[in-house]
């Protein structure tokens, strides 16, 4: 994963090159370094951990330069160490580098048997010895020295290269992993994505697949895979930096979840005409002639999809399958000309999900982004765009664009269902007043969390729970058990109710705490069973349900978190609020690091 930057400049860079990092924290947090270069000499610091340790670093020991670039990691090959940290290092060569070099112990041994010496356990090493013997024993310049090693190279990467003593040369260059330029006045720069470099400049171009940037701070020369000059589209980006501040709040998540009400609403008015319950989106799709949807996603945004599957089958009646994004291209799957893709991601980044998008372009012609970042390369490469409008999202776990997401998949759906005639209007008219009361309840919930957060607090002392829920709010236990692990580090798995009896029943005891989801809904009766079968085997039941749930769970438990009724339909989208929440309090009371926990980042650009 990993965020690159890149900066050539008259005046000093160090500052921006530390803001641009602070941007680029969401794709990698455990280490990262800058280095300049003057007249004879570069000047590098590096720093284990989060950007803060680097910033304290230069504080007592600061660095000049006119020219620089600078890294955040998030560790592959090699330990989050300061000697694996990168810009990496030769005599002549520096390097910042997002992405794997699938062939680096092949390129290490050859070198090894020259006697290269290597100072770190990554793969990025060996592409600065390779470009530092072709300068010095090969006599080549920098832009042959990169091309001539470029070929060896395997894997998918973005590079960004600076020369010992050359103020005023940067080389670019992306395979695989994004890159994007920036244009300033008399300054230019390299980000990994645009809003590191938005801070700086609005002019933004997205370097392509195997482009080759000679960055000068007056000019760029942009070469295409087959070194042939060629002009990108330089766009006008509108990433508003302001709002990436956690305002009162006291972690972005904390802010993201609040924020929901608002969120909601934006969405609502972007997708909505409350006016006449119509859908203003006019361009999608047609799914006369489609024979099955396939949706695709990661982690957060598979189990957005499994809702989404849940409700196309239920309410427009197309076949519809979910996929992991990251077993679908390789598991050889038969996808048709007449088949609907939809790829769900938030960051519009994840390796994975734009992997198993162009293996999909290959069979059908039909692909649709659910996305967040609208500029993003799964936003670009997709035939059609339904963007989430969830507005940055900070906090590695995702919270409101789960939310935004899973209104997305309901808005096509409906599309869908109208289009085939699914959809008759009194169904409509409740599902539209049902979706407009979202943000009344979200607000509702988020006003009452006292008795939820007792609940966290007892949830703290555990070491494992499970997540029950059955129909459409089986993927919402999935996804609380995925929101709990990954901040506050207690195993959690999620179950669809039904499959208790089929094994994790053996786990229960008086130490297995439970969280059941279980509002009215056809199957209330059947998950009140299995919710006996937990009392009856001792396990410390928390039940998330409606009025009439609580009114009906009789002695089951008194850990009970009251919601407000909803449409049926829409409970996905209402208990996936308290499901954050508990894992936001647990995750307090255990004094994890919120917003970045341990081994994450925000955006996955590696497979
Ligand atoms: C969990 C989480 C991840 C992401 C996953 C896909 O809270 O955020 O599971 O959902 O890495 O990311 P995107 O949606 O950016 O493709």
């Amino acid at each position: 994963m990993c965020g690159i930057i890149g900066i050539v400049s008259k005046t000093e860079v160090l500052e921006k090159l530390i803001k641009g990092l602070k941007q680029l924290e969401y794709r990698g947090y455990d280490s990262s370094g800058v280095v300049t270069t003057n007249s004879n000499s570069f000047c590098r610091r590096r720093s284990s951990g989060k950007l803060v340790n680097l910033k304290k670093q230069l504080k007592e020991k600061p660095i000049s330069g006119t020219i620089g670039i600078g890294h955040t990691r998030w560790a592959t090959h090699g330990k989050p160490t300061e000697k694996n940290a990168h810009p990496h290092l030769t005599e002549n060569v520096g390097l910042v580098h997002n992405g794997i070099i699938e062939n680096y112990s092949e390129l290490k041994e050859s070198l090894n048997l020259k006697q290269v010496k290597f100072n770190s356990e990554t793969d990025t090493e060996v592409i600065t010895k390779l470009v530092e013997i072709e300068l010095t024993e090969n006599g080549l310049s920098p832009e042959d020295a990169v091309k001539v090693t470029l070929k060896k190279l395997k894997g998918s990467f973005a590079l960004c290269f600076i020369f010992r003593g050359l103020e005023n040369l940067l080389i670019a260059t992306k395979r695989g992993s994004p890159l994007a330029l920036g244009y300033g006045k008399n300054e230019m720069f390299v980000g990994s994505d645009a809003s590191s470099l938005s801070l700086f400049t609005r002019k933004i171009c997205y370097l392509e697949e195997g482009d080759f940037a000679i960055i000068n701070r007056e000019k760029v020369s942009i070469l295409d895979c087959n070194y042939n000059e060629i002009a990108r589209k330089i766009i006008q980006v509108s990433v508003d930096t302001g709002v990436l501040s956690k305002g009162s709040y006291k972690h972005f998540m904390q802010k993201e979840i609040f924020e929901q009400p608002a969120v909601i609403s934006q969405v609502l008015g972007y997708y909505l005409n409350a006016s006449d319950d119509s859908l203003t989106l006019q361009k999608y799709p047609s799914v006369k002639k489609t024979s099955r949807i396939i949706l695709i996603g990661c982690g957060t945004a598979y189990y957005a999809s499994l809702v989404g599957k849940y409700w196309i089958e239920k309410i427009s009646g197309i076949p519809c399958s979910v996929e992991l994004a990251s077993e679908f291209r390789y598991r050889e799957p038969i996808v048709n000309f007449n088949d609907l893709v939809v790829v769900v991601s938030q960051s519009g980044e994840t390796a994975d999900t734009l992997g198993a998008l162009r293996h999909a372009k290959k069979f059908c012609k039909n692909i649709c982004a659910i996305v967040n970042v609208e500029e993003s390369s799964i936003a670009r490469e997709a035939n059609w765009v339904f963007p989430i409008k969830a507005g940055p999202e900070i906090g590695v776990a995702s919270t409101k664009a789960f939310v935004c997401q899973l209104l997305v998949l309901m808005f096509l759906n409906m599309a869908f269902a109208e289009e085939l005639n699914r959809l008759n209007e009194n169904d409509k008219q409740k599902l539209f007043k049902g979706l407009l009361e979202l943000p009344r309840i979200f607000t509702d919930i988020l006003s009452k969390t006292k008795n939820l957060k007792k609940i966290s607090k007892k949830l703290s002392a555990y070491k494992s729970v499970l997540f029950l829920g059955r129909d459409l709010l089986y993927p919402i236990a999935l996804e609380g058990a995925l929101k709990l692990k990954e901040i506050s580090y207690i195993h959690s798995e999620g179950y669809a109710s039904g499959e208790l009896k089929h094994g994790p029943i053996a786990l229960i005891d008086k130490d297995m705490p439970i969280i059941a989801i279980n509002p009215k809904t056809d199957v209330f009766e059947k998950v009140n069973s299995n919710l006996e079968e937990v009392k009856a085997r001792k396990g410390k039941l928390f039940l998330f349900t409606d009025n009439f749930g609580k009114s009906q769970s009789g002695n089951l438990t008194k850990a009970i978190f009251e919601l407000p009724t909803c449409a049926a339909l829409l409970e996905p989208i209402v208990y996936s609020l308290p499901m954050q929440l508990l894992a936001y309090f647990t995750a307090l009371d255990k004094g994890t690091d919120v917003d970045q926990p341990r081994n994450l980042a925000k955006s996955v650009t590696v497979e």
